[in-house]
């Protein structure tokens, strides 16, 4: 082990050392890393809370020790007490008798209570925070009335489907993640489209997004988003973007005139199966932004040099805007727009105009924001989330002085956010202007309001029909959901 420990240290020693200046002026502001020492004693939240905390709230957070009540309301489960309830565990609450955990605990071990205490809310109040069981094959929510009707039925060739997108003639063209695309009619995928660039089909990387240029039926542009292998057969890959042309030949499909819009440098190719983004959006003024995500090295999310943990912003040929926040300089890649994401897997313009992004993170840690011109989402400096194996990272909050940008919303725990679309109008009228956010593990889709930068509404509206990839809306206002397990496309039709 000790061994393993000083090969890492050695290895994150030659990093940092290659790094540039940006790095290593950003890896100041990272928190200290425990020992290795330390690491090895770390302690699970859950034995924390068992141990500090069970004895006067109890073990499931229900209250009943020294004149505590419960903490399982939904009122307390509101994220607007984060930060009052991690006051509360550090500094104690003197008048109540809650002591304060601030010199035993670290701060990252006092924000991991505060998550285990918010997966205990959560557990207790599922069924409130659910969405309503189909009824007669209707789902009664808030503002709606929905019936979910099955687009492409599971066995019809679809395998981890992963976003869709519509020709203007209402051909619907879906991807599949080991790398195929399809144009669909009358619900039958036709064949695979022809010449389709290969992909390298690793854990979470493939084949995924699809997007329509907004003025197809002038130009006929289709982007793609995929995980290039970086030689033919590689197992090691990274994000790319292209565009190309699919000609219709009877039954058959055909991918030409392709022309690269995004590619990374080679030095960047990863093997690691994880966080690759991608979705694409168009703003309607001649560019698209497009994302990719930390490939599992998250210091790269801060290093301008490296495309790991980006969005981008680029013209509709992939060249690069002159007025592009880091433009210029040495350190940077041009096309970056926005820096220290972990995996943006959702990306939409809301009808207010501003970019929407949801990014999947660690236990507890997925984020709404709100994608602003050169701004830094703090990823691995800050984060909301736990590791996985349930022991505590880090703290939400910045280090004084950052310029780190906060999200508007956090989900804990969280549901794998993956697919953001907004309701446009036309079929689900009540709900025009909200965002949709889909998750994996979560198998959701929440509904969420926002005015003034404020959330007025958030609803889980659709529940238990499979791991949702993708949320898109289409053209005439319905709803699609591109699910994986099982692997098929549905969409919600108003039945109000
Ligand atoms: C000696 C008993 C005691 C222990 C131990 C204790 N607490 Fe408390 N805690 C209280 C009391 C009493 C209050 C105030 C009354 C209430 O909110 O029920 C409180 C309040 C809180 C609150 C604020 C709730 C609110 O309404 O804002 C949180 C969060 C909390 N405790 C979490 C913890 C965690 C996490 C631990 C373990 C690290 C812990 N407490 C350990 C007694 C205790």
């Amino acid at each position: 082990v000790t061994k393993t420990l000083a090969l890492a240290a050695a290895l994150v020693g030659l990093v940092a050392a290659c790094s540039t200046a940006y790095q290593t002026q950003s890896a100041e502001i990272l928190p200290k890393e425990p020992s290795a020492q330390r690491q090895r004693q770390v302690t699970s939240v859950t034995q924390l809370y068992r141990e500090n905390c069970a004895n006067c709230h109890g073990s499931a957070g229900q209250g009943g020790g020294a004149g505590t009540s419960t903490l399982l309301t939904a009122d307390l489960y509101r994220q607007e007490h984060d930060r009052p309830f991690f006051d509360a565990i550090k500094k104690g609450v003197p008048d109540m008798a809650m002591p304060s955990f601030g010199e035993v605990l670290s701060d990252a071990e006092i924000w991991g209570l505060v998550v285990h205490v918010r997966e205990l809310q959560a557990r207790a109040l599922s069924d409130t925070l659910r969405a309503p069981r189909p009824q007669n094959g209707v789902v009664k929510t808030q503002r709606h009335t929905y019936r979910i009707e099955t687009v492409v039925d599971r066995g019809l060739g679809l395998q981890i489907p992963w976003a869709v997108d519509w020709l203007p003639d209402g051909r619907m063209i879906v991807t599949n993640r080991p790398g195929q695309v399809f144009v669909v009619l009358d619900g039958k995928p036709g064949q695979p489209v022809q010449g389709i660039p290969e992909v390298a089909h690793v854990g979470q990387g493939g084949m995924m997004e699809v997007a329509v240029h907004p003025d197809y039926t002038r130009n006929g542009w289709i982007y793609l988003a995929y995980n290039e292998p970086q030689s033919e057969g590689s197992r090691s890959g990274m994000t790319k973007v292209v565009r190309g042309k699919i000609r219709f030949e009877g039954e058959t499909h055909r991918w030409v005139d392709q022309q690269t819009i995004f590619e990374a440098d080679r030095a960047t190719y990863s093997p690691a199966g994880v966080h690759f983004g991608s979705r694409i959006v168009f703003d309607g003024q001649g560019h698209l932004f497009f994302s990719i995500g930390d490939r599992g090295a998250m210091q790269h999310s801060q290093d301008l040099s490296r495309p790991n943990g980006k969005v981008f912003r680029v013209r509709e040929d992939g060249s690069i805007p002159s007025d592009n926040p880091f433009v210029g300089r040495a350190d940077a890649l041009g096309q970056i727009w926005s820096y220290g994401h972990r995996n943006p897997q959702g990306l939409v313009f809301g009808l207010d105009g501003n970019l929407w992004s949801t990014e999947h993170a660690p236990r507890g840690g997925d984020e709404l924001n709100v994608v602003e011109r050169a701004a830094n989402y703090g990823w691995p400096v800050v984060s909301f989330g736990i590791n996985y194996n349930d022991t505590p990272f880090r703290t939400p909050w910045p280090p004084e002085a950052s310029d780190i940008t906060m999200p508007v919303y956090r989900w804990i725990p969280s549901t794998g956010v993956c697919g953001l679309a907004v309701a446009t109008g036309p079929a689900f009228p009540n709900w025009k202007g909200d965002l949709l956010a889909g998750g994996l593990a979560g198998q959701n889709i929440d509904r969420i309001r926002i005015e003034n930068g404020k959330i007025v509404e958030f609803e889980e509206i659709f529940f238990g029909q499979g791991r949702v990839r993708d949320v898109k809306t289409a053209p005439d206002g319905t709803i699609y959901v591109v699910l994986n397990d099982p692997d098929k496309v549905v969409r919600l039709v108003p039945a109000d």
